[in-house]
C-alpha cells in the first residue's frame, strides 16, 4: 500500500516538475489530479483547476532518538505525509533544534541532550497554500536499558504474600500498642494490589524515563536502603533543584488510615499523589502526556501493562494505579520487634525473648511515660493523624494548616538519616531530646505534647531513658525489607 502511494505521488510529481518547467503556470499545477497519477505522466494535462488541496494525509507519530547518536527520519514519509502538489517542505524545531537539522523534510543530526523536541513540518504547494504537522521527537539518554525481571514473578498481593498475623489480629493490646491494621488499610476497592500490577509499579518506580531528562526516578529520592526515604535534608530534582521539604519514607504507607498523602496531606489519595512528582517542576518536570509518550516508545512496557491490566494500553491512570500498588506493597513486618510475635505460636508477643533490657525499657517509655505511642501507633508503627508538635514557636511552614504535619511510620526510622518535614534533625538522639526538652509553645501545639499548666511538655528523661527510647526505635529496623529483591532496582546499573 505504502509503496503504491509513494509511487503514485512520485509519478505525479514528475508530471508537475515538467509542468512547472514547460508551462510555468499555476493552472497547470492543478492538472495532477488523482486520475492522472495512474495515467501517462509524460504530458501534463491542462484542464480545470482541480488542484488537490494540501492537507495532512498520514500524520507523523512520536519518534524516538538517543542523545549523541545520529538520528535519521523522513518527516514526509516518502512523500505520503501530505497530499497536494509540488510540495516543498520546511521543518522547524522547538524549543530548540537540540543538534537536529532538516533538509527537504528529512531530519538528521545527532541530538545533544535528553528531552523533548517538537518537530513541525510545513508542506507548501506552489500556490503558497500550506499545512503543518507537529510531532515529538523524544531524545532518550544513552545510558538507559530495559529492566531485568525474574522468570518467576515476585509476589506482592495479599493472596500470594499474606500480611503477618500480628498485623491482622488484635494481638498485643489496643490501637496504641498493637491491634489490627486491617481497618487502617487505604487500598481502594478499585485498585487492589496484584502481583503483575505491583511488578509494573516497581519498574515505573525505578524508571528514569519518567523524568524529562532521564536523570531521576522516584527511587532517586526514595531509596530502599533508607526505608524509601532520602538521607539528604532536601532532595535533588531532575535539574539539580531542591525539593521544598524533606522526602518521606514509604513503608507501611498503605496503613495510614486517613488515606491522604504528603507531609501536609494535600493529596487525597495515593493514586492522586503518585502522579504529582512526575509533573512537579522541580522533581521530574514532565507532563503526563509526555510520560505516556515516553513509556509507549519503550517497547518493554506493552507486555507489562498487558499483564497488569489485561490490554497493552499505556495511560496515566494505569501508571498511577501500578505505582500505587507498588507503594502499598512496601510492607515492613520482619524487624526485631516483629520477632516477638513470630516467635510465639499462641498468646501475646514475647518481647523479653527478643529485646535487650534497654530496648524493653525504651518500649515501656515509648508506650507509656513518653507518650510516643499516642501518635505513633499499632504493630505496623503508623502515624495516626496530622499534628503540630511544637517544632517552632513561630511557624515557617503551615503544613496541613496550623503547623500540622503528617505523623510518619517509624519503621526503619534509624535508616532515614534526617528527621521531620524539613529534615532539621540528623540523629534520633536529637529527636528524642526535642520531645524531652525542646517542644515549643505555640497556639496550635497538640494537647498530647502539653504538660502541667498547659505548658509544652518537659519529660525530664534521664540519659539512660533517652538512650533506651532510641534503642527501641532501632528495633524497628527491618533488614529483610531494606534488601528485598522484589523492592529493588530492576534496571541494570
Ligand atoms: C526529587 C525528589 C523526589 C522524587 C523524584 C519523588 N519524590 Fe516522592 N516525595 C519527595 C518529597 C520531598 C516528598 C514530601 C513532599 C511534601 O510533603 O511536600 C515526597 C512524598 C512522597 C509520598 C508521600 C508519602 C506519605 O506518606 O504521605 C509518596 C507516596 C511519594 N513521595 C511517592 C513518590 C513516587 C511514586 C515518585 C515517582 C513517581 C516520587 N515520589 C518521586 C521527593 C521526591
Ligand atoms: C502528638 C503526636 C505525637 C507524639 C506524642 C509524638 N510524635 Fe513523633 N511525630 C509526630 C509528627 C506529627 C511528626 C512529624 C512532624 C513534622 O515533621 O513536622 C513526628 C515525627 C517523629 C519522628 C521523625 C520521623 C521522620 O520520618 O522524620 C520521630 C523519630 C518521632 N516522631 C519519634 C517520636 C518519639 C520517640 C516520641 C515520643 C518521645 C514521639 N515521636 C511523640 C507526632 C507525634
Amino acid at each position: 500500500m505504502t509503496g503504491h502511494a509513494y509511487n503514485s505521488v512520485r509519478r505525479c510529481r514528475t508530471a508537475i516538475a515538467k509542468a512547472i518547467f514547460t508551462v510555468g503556470t499555476t493552472t497547470a499545477l492543478g492538472a495532477c489530479s488523482a486520475g492522472d497519477q495512474t495515467g501517462d505522466s509524460g504530458t501534463p494535462t491542462i484542464a480545470a483547476p482541480t488542484a488537490e488541496p494540501v492537507r495532512v494525509a498520514l500524520a507523523n507519530s512520536p519518534q524516538s532518538a538517543t542523545a549523541g547518536i545520529v538520528f535519521s527520519y523522513d518527516a514526509t514519509k516518502g512523500g505520503t505525509a501530505f497530499t497536494g502538489t509540488a510540495l516543498r517542505y520546511v521543518v522547524t524545531f522547538a524549543p530548540s533544534a537540540n543538534g537536529l537539522t532538516a533538509t527537504n523534510g528529512r531530519i538528521g543530526g545527532a541530538p545533544t541532550v535528553a528531552g523533548f523536541t517538537t518537530a513541525t513540518i510545513v508542506a507548501t504547494d506552489a500556490s503558497g497554500a500550506s499545512v503543518s504537522n507537529a510531532f515529538p521527537i523524544v531524545v532518550f539518554s544513552a545510558d538507559l536499558a530495559a529492566p531485568t525481571l525474574p522468570v518467576t514473578p515476585y509476589t506482592y498481593s495479599d493472596a500470594t504474600s499474606p500480611l503477618p498475623a500480628h498485623f491482622t489480629l488484635a494481638v498485643g493490646g489496643g490501637r496504641g500498642v498493637g491491634g489490627s491494621v486491617v481497618a487502617a488499610d487505604n487500598t481502594p476497592a478499585s485498585n487492589v494490589t496484584t502481583d503483575a500490577g505491583a511488578a509494573l509499579g516497581r519498574v515505573l518506580f525505578y524508571e528514569r524515563r519518567l523524568s524529562v531528562n532521564d536523570r531521576v526516578s522516584c527511587a532517586s529520592c526514595h531509596q530502599q536502603q533508607t526505608g524509601f526515604a532520602d538521607t539528604a535534608r532536601l532532595s535533588r530534582g531532575f535539574d539539580g533543584g531542591s525539593t521544598g521539604r524533606h522526602s518521606m519514607a514509604l513503608q507501611n504507607a498503605r496503613f495510614y488510615t486517613r488515606g491522604r498523602f504528603f507531609w501536609d496531606e494535600r493529596a487525597a489519595t495515593l493514586e492522586a499523589q503518585v502522579l504529582q512528582p512526575i509533573q512537579d517542576a522541580t522533581e521530574m518536570g514532565m507532563t503526563l502526556d509526555n510520560a505516556v509518550t515516553k513509556l509507549t516508545l519503550s517497547s518493554f512496557y506493552a507486555p507489562l501493562f498487558q499483564a497488569a491490566f489485561g490490554t497493552p494500553d499505556i495511560t496515566s491512570d494505569r501508571v498511577s494505579r501500578a505505582l500505587s500498588q507498588f507503594v502499598r506493597s512496601l510492607v515492613s513486618s520482619s524487624s526485631k520487634f516483629d520477632r516477638a510475635f513470630t516467635n510465639v505460636t499462641t498468646g501475646p508477643p514475647n518481647f523479653a525473648a527478643v529485646f535487650t533490657p534497654q530496648e524493653q525499657l525504651g518500649q515501656q517509655l515509648f508506650n507509656g511515660q513518653a507518650k510516643c505511642a499516642q501518635c505513633h501507633e499499632t504493630n505496623a508503627h503508623l502515624g495516626d493523624d496530622v499534628h503540630n508538635i511544637g517544632l517552632d514557636a513561630t511557624l515557617t511552614d503551615v503544613g496541613a494548616g496550623l503547623g500540622r504535619f503528617k505523623t510518619p511510620s517509624l519503621r526503619n526510622v534509624e535508616k532515614r538519616g534526617r528527621f521531620m518535614h524539613d529534615g532539621r534533625f540528623n540523629t534520633l538522639e536529637q529527636v528524642v531530646e526535642f520531645y524531652n526538652s525542646g517542644v515549643q509553645n505555640n497556639g496550635n501545639l497538640d494537647g498530647r505534647l502539653r504538660g502541667p499548666g498547659n505548658q509544652p511538655q518537659r519529660l525530664n528523661l534521664s540519659q539512660a531513658e533517652k538512650d533506651a527510647i532510641v534503642a527501641y526505635m532501632k528495633t524497628l529496623t527491618d533488614d529483610a525489607f531494606l534488601t528485598a529483591a522484589k523492592f529493588s532496582n530492576p534496571f541494570p546499573r
